[in-house]
């Protein structure tokens, strides 16, 4: 009687649980800090089409633009509390996360162009830096491209003594500190939904930031010249919470990380000429004048700058500095 009774107590519990089970969606909030019109933005949308798709509706993706859910910092802290699910921050901001060696990256003039970027992150460096978060219980699952940076102020910057005494926001790199601490500027950690405001207002004089995050942003709007500097290469890292992820069914992460495979091929194929048609736009809009460094100039800031190369290997390590020069094929200092 007692073992029938258990049975029928089973049996209700699955009669209960199974549809309950079918009916559940798994919901992955993706919060970020750009805008949706941008090379990030695209490539979120286009994995939310991709994994809803491939998973005939399970999952949902949320997506969370332009710091709607969470600042910089915040979404960090956020992912590592799993009050959201997958991020792509820019790699100059793992800091916090306790993965210092991604600021070898932010080395200026580091990748010559987007091929060689794309390539050092296909290969052994990227394998190597996504390593670094497992032990931060975060999974690397991709790397999405956005080009190079420009800077900006409301002075033209030709020449690296431009940069004296101009207070520079940065997004939070200490390999970018170090490099416009090179050519005398001030450089102030802020984050992204806050830069235009201190633009505008004058807390900052400038910054850096490629050409789709200074048009999705205006930042074209409050400085008056901006250099085609292309000194330093901003990418990001698609992050999600490592217990997260392997707690899906495999089935459900087969599907997503296929989803990812081909947003990040999209995200990384429109990232240039995103960025080429934002440079137009911004010649367009009028309201910044557009400086291309001679061979002189360019040289003149690499002089500048190059001490960071000496001063990164204390701040991110040998080992990734040793990584990337052989990668590159080129001498660290
Ligand atoms: C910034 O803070 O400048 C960038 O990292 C923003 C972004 O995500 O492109």
């Amino acid at each position: 009687m007692k073992k029938i009774a258990m049975i029928l107590s089973a049996a209700a519990a699955l009669a209960l649980s199974t549809p309950a089970m079918a009916q559940s969606q798994i919901v992955i909030k993706f919060s970020h800090v750009v805008t949706n019109d941008t090379p990030k933005g695209k490539g979120a949308l286009k994995f939310k089409e991709l994994a809803e798709k491939y998973t005939n509706g399970k999952v949902k993706i949320e997506v969370y633009p332009n710091s709607t859910l969470y600042k910089d910092k915040e979404e960090i802290e956020a992912l590592q509390l799993g009050s959201v699910q997958m991020l792509a921050p820019s790699t100059a901001k793992f800091a916090p996360l306790g993965a210092k060696e991604f600021e070898a990256l932010d080395l200026p003039w580091l990748f010559k162009d987007d091929a060689t970027y794309d390539k050092a992150m296909k290969g052994e460096v990227g394998k190597w830096l996504f390593k670094k978060l497992e032990s931060k219980g975060i999974s690397g699952l991709a790397y999405w491209d956005n080009g190079f940076h420009m800077t900006s102020a409301n002075r033209p910057l030709l020449m690296p003594a431009d940069f004296q005494g101009l207070k520079i926001r940065i997004s939070g790199s200490k390999v970018a500190d170090q490099y416009f601490r090179n050519v005398g500027s001030i450089p102030q950690i802020m984050a992204f939904s806050e830069v235009y405001q201190a633009l505008q207002t004058g807390v900052v004089d400038g910054c850096e930031n490629t050409a789709s995050n200074y048009t999705t942003q205006k930042f074209d709007e409050v400085q008056k010249h901006i250099t085609v500097s292309y000194h330093a290469h901003l990418q990001y890292a698609v992050i999600v919470n490592s217990k997260f992820w392997s707690g899906l069914p495999a089935d459900i992460r087969g599907q997503l990380d296929k989803a990812m495979a081909e947003a990040t091929d999209y995200t990384n194929s429109i990232a240039q000429q995103e960025n080429t048609d934002a440079l137009d736009q911004i010649k367009k809009n009028g309201k910044s004048t557009l400086h291309y460094l001679t061979e002189d100039q360019r040289k003149a800031w690499q002089t500048a700058m190059a001490p960071t190369y000496k001063w990164a290997k204390g701040r991110v390590g040998g080992e990734v500095l040793d990584l990337l020069s052989k990668e590159l094929d080129i001498k660290m200092n």
